[in-house]
């Protein structure tokens, strides 16, 4: 539609139409074929206001959007589509690994490619937006929610946080993609003790430099969304955050999008303390230029009296709506309401084989072997008896909790996966054990008793399986053990305090590791997990994280050797969880371990634990030894006009060939405030064939080595500077260069 017909549009409407607009109503006021009575009680809003909405929550599927659509059209007086928004996270049918292992790959063009399918696959099924990139900065492995993060990284978040929006939306077209709403804006990850919804009070230095990039890069990227988080930053809840919103989204970043709440995020305002009821965070909100209120009353009810009294302008309205209304435009729903959703696109273009070819692709890239002791792996196939073990050896729930749309029968469960590559007389399977000892928390999710003791094994299956998996494994030459979390102890509302692998499955794996046998263990897991103690018993441990639909065939393809493993950590591993938060890029502090001035007891450190991390920041093997050898600069100043060439050796010393992760990271020695030990600042994948060396370059500009000096200028400082090149954030090589 021409932005003139759109105006008139807008002009055209009543208050409440335009109200309408700006609220977000779920699939349940739509669904039914009846009024649904229900979930409008609940709200206490009527069947007008309903009909006057512009936008559904979590509704897919091309049918039924498109009936919804017709439904509503066929009462809307101005005929201004409906919205469908929803949570398509890391794949619609076609489930890629979570994102903290996308975030692994350190392959953004890749994962580009993952999130086109996700937007093709979605829009055939009639979604609009999805609720994707989640782009929150983690440090913290006690938040559930790492699961949706790639990573601890501000540098690598952004250009994941690019690569998704543009995976998402591409060139707009409605047969390829979907409008992107980047969240949750913003430092939701910092939330204290890992706790969900907690509190986060940072200072603004380290919020711009650490957690606002990646929104940044989304809305750089021309994300057509933003949504605000669940907590407060210096005393103010976001979703009312006129600096956060307003001073720097829209008008530093120049957002012109649509910024909504997320889920309820307005209402609790009132419950943070700082509005007294509904009519104040409404208020609060819509000043902040909140545009559309998810799944509350609050602008339903509140919008018309703040106006009607003078309380706030209509023009704030205005404003919203032609923002939803823009929306609405970009994406054409004015010339085809139905978009691109339809039934045979859906029955062709969902799950094909060559989504799950780019599915195992990614999935490969995404697991991390992160020990190999005697170079246990790769197995050659059909010369071990193998005995696969543990609660996901068989468990199609690989595609984890966050894959609201993916179907848990669609999976390869890692035993199909091995019986690609192996004979039945070399492979023997059984769960072992349960995944956890006392199921009761599903009674939080619904679960009927009845249920949960379904779920549960009873203790007669239990001694049967300790049984049956010891027969087995005195029978077997290699024992892989496939453990982790139960889906719903990671993602949203799934904070723990405890983040070893559950006590029943270490049990049993002490039991049979008593055996003597070659181990290996694969970790399914949402955020990083304490492995100590697995780290000290087992020959190797791949973390798999939820590998999504072809995670049984990447992980078989990695211990059978047809892939080398490339995935590379972007979040630390902790030695214990007393550590948390933990993140490679910390400060010095004024007595460092090294310190030379204070030696013993008197130094920055744990009396029970080491400072770093059990597995660092970058890193992850392969079944090829990488050597690093010859770093050397162009020259050792970097000027204005005369950036740096800095290049080293790496030399694949084995047989076969891998995939490096190259990471250059820089340190600035004195700084007018202090700067972290080091900072990632450019990466190179690369490929290097058997027994061969190649020379990586990077290019060192002055603009990498900006930030936000003591007066809060984005700003370069001359002086020295360390940089590293290595293939992990610990393990690296040592240059210096000043900057004149
Ligand atoms: C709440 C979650 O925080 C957010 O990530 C999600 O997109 C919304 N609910 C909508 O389901």
């Amino acid at each position: 539609m021409k932005q003139e017909n759109l105006k008139a549009l807008l002009n055209s409407l009543t208050l409440q139409e335009k109200i309408g607009q700006l609220i977000q109503l779920s699939g349940d006021f739509f669904a039914a074929d009846q009024l649904a009575v229900g979930p409008q009680k609940k709200l206490g809003i009527n069947q007008e206001i309903v009909q006057q909405v512009g936008s559904v929550l979590n509704i897919v599927g091309a049918e039924k959007t498109k009936s919804i659509q017709e439904t509503y059209l066929g009462n809307s007086r101005h005929k201004i589509p409906l919205l469908f928004m929803a949570d398509i996270i890391y794949g619609y049918r076609t489930i890629f690994p979570i994102p903290l292992g996308l975030g692994a790959t350190w392959n953004p063009a890749l994962v580009e490619k993952a999130y086109s399918v996700l937007a093709k696959e979605s829009s055939a099924a009639g979604a609009h937006v999805t609720f994707a990139p989640m782009v929150d900065l983690v440090r913290d492995a006690r938040w559930g929610r790492c699961l949706e993060s790639t990573g601890e990284d501000a540098f690598l978040n952004a250009k994941f946080s690019t690569a998704m929006v543009n995976g998402i939306q591409g060139d707009f077209s409605p047969e390829e993609s979907l409008a992107s709403c980047v969240k949750h804006f913003a430092a939701y990850g910092a939330g204290e003790g890992g706790r969900e919804y907690n509190t986060v009070d940072m200072s603004e230095r380290r919020l711009r430099e650490d957690y606002l990039p990646a929104y940044q890069a989304a809305v750089d990227a021309g994300a057509k969304l933003v949504m605000t988080s669940f907590n407060t930053y210096d005393g103010v809840p976001v979703t009312g955050n006129e600096f956060l919103l307003k001073d720097i989204l829209r008008t530093e970043w120049g957002f012109e999008g649509v910024i909504i709440s997320d889920y309820a995020a307005i209402q609790e305002l009132i419950a943070h303390g700082v509005a007294a009821d509904d009519r104040e965070a409404t208020k609060l909100a819509i000043e902040a230029t909140t545009d559309i209120d998810m799944k509350t009353a609050c602008y339903a009810k509140q919008l018309e009296p703040l106006v009607n009294q003078g309380e706030i302008s209509e023009k704030l309205i205005d404003e919203a709506v032609w923002r939803v209304l823009q929306l609405k435009n970009d994406l054409g729903l004015f010339e085809n309401p139905y978009r691109s959703a339809s039934k045979k696109r859906e029955d062709h273009e969902l799950l094909t084989p060559k989504n799950r070819e780019l599915a195992r692709k990614v999935t490969s890239e995404a697991l991390v072997l992160l020990q190999n002791k005697n170079d246990l792996l790769p197995l050659t196939p059909n010369k071990d008896k193998i005995l696969l073990v543990g609660p996901y050896s068989d468990n199609p729930e690989l595609i984890g909790l966050w894959a609201v749309h993916g179907k848990k029968e669609d999976t390869i469960t890692i035993k199909r996966g091995f019986e690609t590559y192996l004979n039945s007389e070399f492979l023997s399977q059984t769960a072992g054990c349960d995944l956890l000892s006392d199921y009761q928390f599903l009674g939080e999710f619904g679960a009927t008793k009845d249920v949960i003791s379904q779920i549960q094994m009873s203790d007669a299956e239990k001694v049967r399986q300790l049984e049956k998996a010891t027969a087995l494994a005195k029978d077997a030459d290699v024992i892989v053990f496939a453990m982790g979390e139960h889906t719903l102890q990671s993602g949203e509302a799934g904070s723990r305090t405890d983040i070893t692998l559950p006590a029943i499955q270490k049990e049993f794996l002490a039991e049979l590791t008593a055996l003597g046998k070659k181990t290996v263990l694969v970790v399914i897991s949402g955020r990083p997990l304490v492995l100590t103690e697995e780290s000290e018993k087992m020959d190797a441990i791949i973390q798999a994280w939820f590998p999504g639909t072809e995670g049984g065939h990447a992980i078989a393809d990695i211990i059978f050797g047809k892939t080398n493993p490339s995935g590379r950590l972007s979040m630390s591993f902790p030695y214990t969880v007393g550590q948390l938060p933990l993140y490679y890029n910390e400060f010095t502090t004024g007595r460092p371990l090294d310190s030379k001035t204070h030696s013993g007891r008197f130094v920055s450190k744990y009396i029970d634990s080491p400072n770093e991390a059990l597995f660092p920041f970058g890193f992850g093997l392969s079944f090829s030894k990488v050597e690093y050898t010859n770093l050397s600069l162009s020259s050792a100043e970097l000027t204005e006009n005369k950036p740096l060439e800095a290049s080293i050796v790496v030399e694949n010393k084995a047989n076969r060939a891998t995939t490096e992760t190259v990471q250059l990271y820089i340190q600035d020695l004195v700084g007018s405030v202090v700067r972290p030990v080091k900072e990632l600042k450019a990466f190179q994948k690369v490929h290097l064939s058997a027994n061969s060396q190649q020379t990586v370059s990077f290019t060192i500009t002055k603009d990498m080595l900006r930030y936000y000096t003591k007066s809060m200028k984005f700003d370069v400082e001359t002086g020295d500077f360390n940089l590293y090149i290595g293939g992990n954030s610990r393990d690296v090589i040592r240059a210096e260069f000043i900057l004149k």
